[in-house]
């Protein structure tokens, strides 16, 4: 698994690509049910398709290979995991390089979230590429709160993810 696994999803790595694999529960009212993960699923999935609506914020987002259907999910000890995930809501992506675990902070060196970059302890960064970026995920309609930004030190390199359709019924 990639990262520390969120409310909505698992990122797996499998044969050089990540696949974000959405979780079936628990139940937490109002958002992160069954319901709700399933169209944060849909949303994140139209965010991506949108982008070739912009080119350069599109070179500037990890690499979308469509949605996939997981088979099964195998734990450790060789049980099946598929009752914990929505099998069909799946997408795969570019794999990115998220470098070593920083001994101190616990965080991947290559990745920072969007709101560190704008309010947090990398300010530096945000002028210029990941600014002019996020301005257009909002001329997209599309929302960046929970974004990461990968390379974020690079304004040639840099690509976002986590991101989705801004108030999405
Ligand atoms: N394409 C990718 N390449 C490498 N790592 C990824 C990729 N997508 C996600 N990750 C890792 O998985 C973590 C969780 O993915 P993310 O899409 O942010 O899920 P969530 O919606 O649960 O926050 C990211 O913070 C990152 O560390
Ligand atoms: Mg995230």
């Amino acid at each position: 698994m990639l990262g520390p696994g969120g409310n909505y999803a698992h990122v797996f790595e499998l044969d050089g690509k990540a696949y974000k694999l959405f979780l079936a529960g628990p139940e937490i009212l109002p958002r992160q049910t069954r319901d709700g993960r399933k169209r944060v699923f849909k949303s994140q999935v139209e965010a991506y398709q949108l982008l070739f609506r912009d080119p350069w914020l599109q070179n500037h987002s990890a690499t979308f290979y469509g949605v996939c259907t997981i088979e099964d999910v195998i734990g450790g000890d060789g049980n099946s995991l598929r009752d914990d995930y929505l099998l069909d809501c799946c997408y795969a992506l570019e794999l990115l390089d998220l470098g070593e675990i920083d001994p101190i902070t616990g965080f991947y060196m290559n990745e920072a979230k969007l709101v560190w970059l704008k309010h947090g302890h990398l300010t530096s960064y945000y002028e210029n590429h990941v600014k002019d970026a996020e301005a257009r995920f909002k001329m997209l309609g599309i929302a960046t709160m929970d974004s990461s930004v990968l390379f974020y030190r690079d304004p040639e390199t840099f690509k976002f993810i986590d991101f989705e359709i801004e108030n999405y019924y």
